[in-house]
């Protein structure tokens, strides 16, 4: 949700920022903007649209400099409301929301201060600058409006005249960094990455100030902080697509390595502060959003069905308002790729207050997540690029299902080879060619069915997630055996149906509703591991996928769904990696 680069160097600021914005776009690509200084000159540029719409002022000279890629939130994308926000000599980039906005506004037009966009964001600059005006200090003016602010926010500051950057941190993510006589701050670290740079991550409630000499970290009340660097290095570079022309269809194909990286085998678990954690719970409570909720809900098949451990899976968003109740002996596993995703962290906080034990299962080390749990375990799905999660999604589950690979090795419970699925994704993909040539079929679809019972159903409702972000096609993951309780009104020539059949006691179930639907006038797909189902007359066109136990099916069922999604999108002519509205990592309530 929106990121954030600042440079101060001996470098032309403009590139640095420019191409530290590109890093950043997973981020938003509503608008782009910069803020750079020449002496006492500040040129302030910013465009509607993606980061490249500033590479016409690559050349501007100066040395220091902000910038700012833009997930709108108060106020429409347009160049008006993009960052960054100026008043007086104060220039603010900033992520977040300024819960307070309003009021603190009505405080300024009260002193007779115009404000010339509809952001919460402009308003932190002419909070600072009215402390900048008494103060006259960029540090204290920062610390002195950040007391002023609820809700979240990454802030990064210049003044015109001073020397300096300076940042500060809510709630949203923030890192800075030093090199030689340089200091750098961003949203994330691919923004920073060069081989010997230190890093510093900002914690909640800290400030930094960035010279060219050196990067200083102030707590809450501005006592100085001394903290070890983390050392950059180049593996944390933005990946390129290689020899594909999407990130999406790239990362679909990483699939079986994520799947190997990710792994927890319980002989290396053993004696483990996740062993330990794992072996006292007597209940599970997943908390997650968007696709990692899905991998929640595939993971509380198989808890439930082969381990019989009550597991109930929440979404993030909506557990942090409910007053949940947390069981003596439940473990809380909050699960998101980017570990930066604001309702889940809320919501792994409330369950440690209630007395839970957290792990965080998550992409990124040292997110923001992982500083929060008791236990991290990182899926090793390497960097995702594209909006929509993918290999992600397959790297959760590897291990998710570790996780119970270890509990059932305590207790003695046989347990599916999960050594096994690395070659069996990759062998899905392959059998998953042939879904390209469906995508004609769904161009014109009113709307989109995926059903499935039990595992299948929670795959289903991942395919249909995929479907919704990237072709913008309306679209349900649907119980198969619910539809004719309602939904099924819906169906009639031009809903394409997707049915996903992979557990041997259900297929009768399944198969009911596609006669409904077929009967109905719906064209079927299916993905099934039972070959004798891809001959029905009701079937239009199947994907046979390997067989593995039913419960941990959606490892491999989903693999066919992303791509399907994928093919009708570039048919559609939308950009998979990055869809409308969208943002990667959603740092915002
Ligand atoms: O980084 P997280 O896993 O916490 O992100 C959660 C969701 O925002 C994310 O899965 C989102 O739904 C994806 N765009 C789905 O493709």
């Amino acid at each position: 949700m929106c990121g954030i680069v600042g440079y101060i160097g001996k470098k032309r600021a403009a590139p640095v920022l420019i191409d530290g914005l590109k890093k950043l776009e997973y981020r938003g690509y509503d608008s782009a903007g910069i803020a750079v200084m020449d002496g006492d000159n500040m040129m302030v540029i910013k465009r509607c649209g993606r980061v490249a719409a500033l590479d016409e002022v690559r050349g501007l000279s100066g040395t220091i400099g902000i910038g700012h890629t833009r997930w709108a939130t108060h106020g429409t994308p347009s160049e008006r409301n993009a960052h960054p926000h100026c008043y007086g000599r104060i220039a603010v980039v900033h992520n977040g929301i300024i819960e307070n906005a309003a009021r603190l506004r009505a405080t300024c037009e009260a002193r007779g201060e115009v404000f010339v966009s509809d952001t919460d964001s402009e308003v932190a600059a002419h909070i600072i600058a009215h402390y900048f005006e008494t103060k006259n200090d960029l540090l204290l003016a920062v610390h002195c409006a950040a007391k002023e602010f609820s809700g979240s926010f990454a802030l990064a500051v210049l003044a015109v005249g001073e020397d300096e950057i300076v940042c500060a941190r809510r709630a949203s993510p923030l890192i800075v960094a030093e090199g030689e006589g340089e200091g750098l701050v961003a949203s994330d670290i691919p923004a920073l990455a060069a081989k010997g740079r230190r890093a510093y991550v900002l914690e909640d409630g800290e400030l930094a100030r960035l010279t060219r000499e050196k990067v200083q970290i102030f707590d809450a009340d501005l006592a100085l902080r001394l903290r070890e660097p983390y050392i950059l290095n180049e593996t944390e570079l933005s990946p390129g697509k290689g020899r594909y022309a999407h990130f999406m269809r790239k990362e679909i194909e990483e699939i079986p390595d994520a799947v190997r990286n990710s792994l927890f085998l319980p002989d290396m678990a053993r004696n483990s502060r996740v062993c330990d954690v794992l072996c006292h719970a007597y209940y599970f409570d997943i908390v997650a959003c968007g696709t990692a909720y899905h991998s929640g809900l595939c993971f509380a098949c198989a808890a439930e069905r082969l381990l019989r451990v009550p597991t109930r899976v929440h979404i993030a968003s909506e557990y942090r308002y409910t007053d949940p109740i947390v069981p003596r002996g439940t473990l809380t596993i909050a699960v998101s790729q980017s570990g930066e995703t604001a309702d889940t962290l809320a919501a792994a906080r409330l369950a440690r207050e209630r007395a839970s034990s957290v792990i965080a299962v998550t992409n990124v080390a040292r997110s923001s997540i992982s500083r929060l749990a008791d236990v991290t375990v990182l899926t090793g799905a390497g960097r995702e690029v594209a909006v929509a999660a993918t290999k992600s999604f397959q790297a959760q589950l590897a291990t998710l299902y570790s996780l119970l690979a270890v509990l059932a090795k305590q207790k003695n419970i046989p347990f599916f080879p999960l050594e096994n699925f690395s070659d069996l994704t990759k062998e899905t993909i392959q059998k998953s060619e042939c879904i390209a040539g469906w995508s004609s079929y769904f161009l014109d679809a009113r709307s989109v069915f995926f059903l499935g019972r039990g595992a299948d159903r929670c795959a289903a409702m991942e395919g249909s997630l995929k479907l919704k972000e990237i072709t913008y096609l309306p679209s349900e993951g649907y119980a198969a055996g619910e539809l004719k309780h309602g939904t099924l009104a819906l169906v009639d020539s031009r809903t394409p149906v997707v049915a996903i059949i992979t557990d041997p006691r259900l297929i009768d179930k399944t198969m009911n509703a596609v006669h409904e639907v077929y009967a109905r006038g719906a064209k079927v797909f299916l993905v099934t591991c039972f070959p004798e189902l891809c001959a029905q007359k009701e079937v239009a066109a199947s994907v046979l996928i390997p067989a593995c136990d039913p419960e941990l099916s959606p490892m491999l069922s989903v693999i066919p769904l992303q791509l399907l999604a994928y093919h009708v999108a570039l048919a559609l002519g939308n950009d998979p990696d990055k869809p409308r509205n969208l943002a990667k990592s959603v740092t915002v309530e």
